[in-house]
């Protein structure tokens, strides 16, 4: 893996949710490449469609138009090759850490002493040792989500779509799990797709930044982030980053106060 190996790849993309009023198009004209091994955070004001781009490419959701490929494969529906982690936990209540890391595993027949092999590994890699009897509600939320990494990861998929997955978490919980993810990440090599809509967290996080128009939402902005890891929030070079970003991303966050603004407006005229 040499890192510019194409493994995601969306063209065009276009989705259009039918309401019972008005057609929603949530996004038009999206593109984007990730590489291999890559890590990419998506950022964008509420309601621009992050959320749709990563269930399009997890195959959760159709799209309208465009194109998915995804390790070489046209996206047509959930497959092993891609991970999710979204921000509530999703974790089967009823089943212990172990089972719920297995789930996937069950899924797909393979026997017990390898399902048991494979969930220990991936026990000790998100640091659940000891836990691994353990209910999801005998977990802290950091916890909860390191299970759902660990889940996602049991499957080897090639690719980690994350959805918002510390946005719940507490400030230190956050920058915790963000400090381990990079630790999983570099230890695994997957590619991974990172929805957030805080800029730091995307600093702290991403190669590369993808910035998102408002809806419909398509890509504004891409910013590299060329610092090495672990990086310095309070480094000079950090907040200067972190400054472009806010910058792009407040044209757009007003265009979408705008909107809802001016949507009250007309809301109360009639
Ligand atoms: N299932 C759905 N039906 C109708 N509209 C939807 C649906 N899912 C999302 N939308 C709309 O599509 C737009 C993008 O949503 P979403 O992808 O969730 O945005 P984000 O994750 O960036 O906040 C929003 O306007 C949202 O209301
Ligand atoms: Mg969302």
């Amino acid at each position: 893996m040499d890192g510019h190996e194409v493994n995601i790849r969306t063209q065009r993309l276009f989705k259009a949710f039918r309401g019972d009023k008005k057609e929603v198009v949530a996004l038009k004209d999206f593109a984007l490449d990730v590489d291999e091994g890559e890590f990419v955070c998506l950022l964008g004001p509420s309601g621009c469609g992050k959320t749709t781009v990563l269930r399009i490419i997890a195959g959760l959701e159709t799209k309208s138009d465009g194109q998915v490929v995804v390790s070489g494969e046209e996206v047509t529906g959930a497959g092993p090759n891609r991970g999710v982690v979204f921000q509530e936990f999703a974790l089967f209540p009823w089943r212990t850490v172990k089972k719920n890391i297995e789930f996937g595993l069950e899924m797909k027949n393979l026997p017990l002493a390898e399902r048991e092999a494979v969930s220990s590994r991936y026990i000790d890699l998100v640091n659940l040792e000891g836990f691994e009897d353990a209910h999801p509600q005998q977990l802290s939320g950091g916890m909860k989500q390191r299970v759902g990494i660990a889940r996602a990861l049991a499957n080897d998929p090639a690719v980690l779509l994350m959805d918002e997955p510390f946005g719940a978490l507490d400030a230190q919980t956050r920058n915790l799990m963000q400090k381990e993810l990079l630790r999983i990440w570099a230890a695994t090599k997957k590619t991974i797709l990172f929805v957030t809509h805080s800029v730091d967290e995307a600093v702290y996080l991403a190669d590369r930044i993808v910035v998102m128009t408002a809806r419909p939402g398509k890509v504004k902005q891409v910013i590299p982030v060329g610092l090495p890891r672990p990086r310095d929030r309070t480094s000079a070079e950090f907040i200067s980053i972190r400054g472009e970003v806010l910058e792009v991303l407040e044209e757009e966050f007003e265009k979408t106060m705008m909107r809802e603004l001016s949507k009250t407006v007309v809301e109360h005229k009639t």
